[in-house]
């Protein structure tokens, strides 16, 4: 086992914010994971699980432990009458993963094409896009406990998937697993898919009809549909590889009919969505563009001209030094205040920030 000592974080944030790591280990494999925790240097340690990066703000360097999680691996396990069970290491990149079940003619993941990060993330903010989340496609998932180094599973009403959000990303305050937070407690290891033989494509979001007018085509195939989903987040999302940023940087927040009514009122033009429960989704990235922050800046942190949700780092490209995880939170908290003084709507950050 290799601990890797003052190691820049640049490259392995897909905001490119300059840090560096105090200490890194890669880990390819379970045998790995338990060589740290047998360790009596790095047992103790407090750690952090570094996956795609692509959900962190870094706002200085990182003195956890990192454990960067390379487990590579992707096969069927399981034909069964319903489900193609489909198993990744936690390390795969996750859009190379979607492509790769595609290519093996196990559709389902088509809507989620494109999301940066890895598999092993994946879980933990409960990725989803153009009406798929994964916990739509989810079987169960394994992983080690940070203190004890025991293997468990957890299947989907033990991940407690919310909106952006599973047992992954809330601490945990006493023994046990279940119904816990399992925040820097435990490494995610391999992930399992339930994809339904029935296929049936996702349809119903206005950028996916735009496509299916465009193209003349009503039933797309799984892979046709993939397409689509890339072109349209070319379009309107920045590419990490180019411009580096983390995705959407808010939740999309949930508010009562009675609220909704009242931001209605006073802008009838906002983007909201009725929920089954009653309530109403509201777009963020609407709320903060009517509150003219597209194309903004703070420092080099600026907000994406073609989606006001995504923040970017206006920085040079990977050897300049970029926005600062600092001016990235300014910024995000400048948006919030300002959110909140016209909506009364406090904006929910989605990345970590470290
Ligand atoms: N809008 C504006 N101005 C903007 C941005 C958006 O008016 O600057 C309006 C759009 O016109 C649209 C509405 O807001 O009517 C929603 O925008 P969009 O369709 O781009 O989706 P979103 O709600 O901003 C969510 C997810 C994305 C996901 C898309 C598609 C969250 C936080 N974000 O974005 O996920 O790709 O839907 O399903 O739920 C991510 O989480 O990192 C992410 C990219």
């Amino acid at each position: 086992m290799l601990v890797e000592k003052n190691v820049p974080l640049q490259p392995f944030n897909t905001f490119h914010i300059v840090a560096k790591a105090h200490a890194l280990v890669r880990i390819a494999s379970e045998a790995d994971l338990h060589a740290v925790l047998a360790d009596p240097a790095l047992a103790g340690l407090p750690k952090f699980v570094l996956g795609g990066g692509s959900n962190l703000v870094l706002t200085g360097d990182v003195k956890p432990l990192v454990l960067k999680v390379e487990i590579p691996g992707k096969r069927l396990l399981q034909d069964n009458a319903r489900h193609l069970i489909v198993e990744a290491g936690a390390g795969e990149n996750w859009h190379d993963f979607v492509a790769w079940t595609l290519a093996q003619g196990y559709p389902g993941l088509e809507n989620m094409a494109m999301i940066p990060g890895t598999v092993g993330a994946s879980p933990v903010q409960n990725v989803g896009a153009y009406g798929v989340e994964l916990q739509d496609r989810f079987d169960s998932l394994d992983a080690m406990d940070l203190q004890t180094g025991e293997i468990f599973t957890l299947n989907a009403a033990q991940c407690a998937f919310g909106y952006r959000d599973s047992v992954f990303k809330h601490a945990s305050s006493a023994e046990g697993h279940q119904a816990l937070g399992l925040k820097d407690r435990a490494m995610i290891l391999r992930v399992r898919f339930a994809l339904p033989k029935l296929w049936k494509p996702v349809l119903g979001y206005a950028d996916i009809e735009k496509k299916m007018a465009a193209y003349g085509c009503s039933k797309p195939s799984p892979q046709q549909l993939f397409d689509w989903i890339c072109e349209i987040r070319r379009a309107k999302l920045p590419d990490p590889a180019v411009i580096g940023n983390a995705g959407s940087f808010f939740k999309n927040p949930t508010v009562s009919a009675e609220q909704c009514a009242d931001i209605i009122a006073r802008d009838p033009k906002v983007v909201h969505y009725l929920l089954a429960d009653g309530s109403v989704k509201l777009a963020a990235g609407w709320l903060i563009d009517s509150c003219g922050w597209r194309g903004k800046s703070v420092g080099q942190a600026g907000v994406y001209e073609k989606q006001a949700l995504v923040l970017v780092n206006r920085g040079a490209g990977s050897d300049g030094q970029g926005a600062t995880g600092g001016e990235v939170m300014t910024l995000a908290r400048a948006i919030q205040t300002s959110v909140y003084e016209r909506f009364g709507l406090m904006l929910e950050p989605e990345p970590v920030v470290l």
